[in-house]
């Protein structure tokens, strides 16, 4: 299996995959798989790399880890002949994070290999994508009939590229907030005013800002914390059974102020870290879906 961009599941396997989570979630059945994996984090993280790593120990794979400086990476080895590389040692499946847009064009024609993309530049996170999916259906018991506002840094966000064309498959609204450096004018996005948006709004989704991407947008953050950021005042004033969720890494006060908690009850942000371990667990062991 080769889950590189969201698009390549159907409406009805995302269902799928959200189920099967649900109930790994639910009764801890994790059936072993006699393989290896190689975890390739050419770009940091923390959740996406340690909820692979825990979730593959949980399906009993044989694990490697490789990072940039600690690899021949450093030494511009390619990511094929690395790919090539591994196949020796018996590894075929891969989880791939790195920052080079659809790196896996480079090694999706290699045969009997399964690759996770677990982030590529700004492109796309399909399990973050997921994640978030199965975060939303554990609250609402549906990913129809919703109204989702997303606030932030759209531009450079692969979370919300994979996220957007998920929701994009059911029939929920997707809003967004933000300035207009971060308006993406290839996809097809109804802008709002972000409290207009948030009074509506079933499902928040805070982003990042991504200020590594973005070395020439000035974003002055005083003006942004006014527009965009979410407080506590604010979360109060959303509807009583709409939930706050952020992919993580959060930047606390700007996105979020620290006055929201966790363990706010409408604050989903731990549920959706947590949840990161079934569905990888559920993608690690699909084959074909
Ligand atoms: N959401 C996410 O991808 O987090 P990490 O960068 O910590 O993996």
């Amino acid at each position: 299996m080769k889950l590189l961009e969201i698009n390549s599941l159907s409406k009805d396997s995302i269902l799928k995959i959200i189920n099967l989570a649900l109930k790994l979630k639910l009764n801890n059945n994790f059936l072993k798989i006699n393989a290896s994996v190689a975890n390739i984090f050419i770009e940091p993280s923390t959740r996406t790399k340690i909820s692979f790593i825990k979730a593959e120990k949980l399906l009993g794979l044989e694990i490697y880890n490789l990072d940039f400086k600690s690899s021949s990476f450093s030494k511009k080895e390619t990511l094929k002949d690395t790919i090539y590389t591994l196949i020796q040692y018996g590894i075929n499946n891969f989880v791939i994070r790195s920052n080079t847009l659809k790196f896996f064009k480079e090694i999706e024609n290699i045969e009997n290999i399964n690759i996770i993309n677990a982030g590529d530049g700004i492109n796309q996170h399909p399990t973050q994508a997921l994640i978030d999916a199965l975060t939303i259906y554990e609250h609402f018991k549906r990913l129809d009939n919703l109204k989702i506002i997303v606030c932030g840094d759209i531009k450079f966000s692969r979370v919300f590229n994979s996220f957007y064309h998920l929701i994009k498959k059911f029939n929920s609204e997707i809003m967004v907030a933000c300035p207009d450096q971060f308006k993406n004018n290839n996809l097809d996005i109804k802008y709002v005013d972000f409290n207009q948006g948030l009074k509506d709004a079933d499902v928040i989704m805070m982003l990042r800002v991504q200020n590594e991407r973005h070395l020439d947008i000035n974003l002055n953050q005083n003006e942004y914390i006014k527009k965009y950021q979410i407080n506590l005042e604010k979360l109060n004033k959303t509807k009583k059974n709409a939930i706050l969720i952020h992919p993580g890494p959060i930047n606390w006060n700007w996105e979020i102020k620290d006055d929201i908690t966790y363990n706010n009850s409408k604050v989903k942000i731990l549920k959706q870290v947590k949840n990161g371990i079934f569905i990888r667990a559920v993608v690690l062991g699909l084959r074909d879906i």
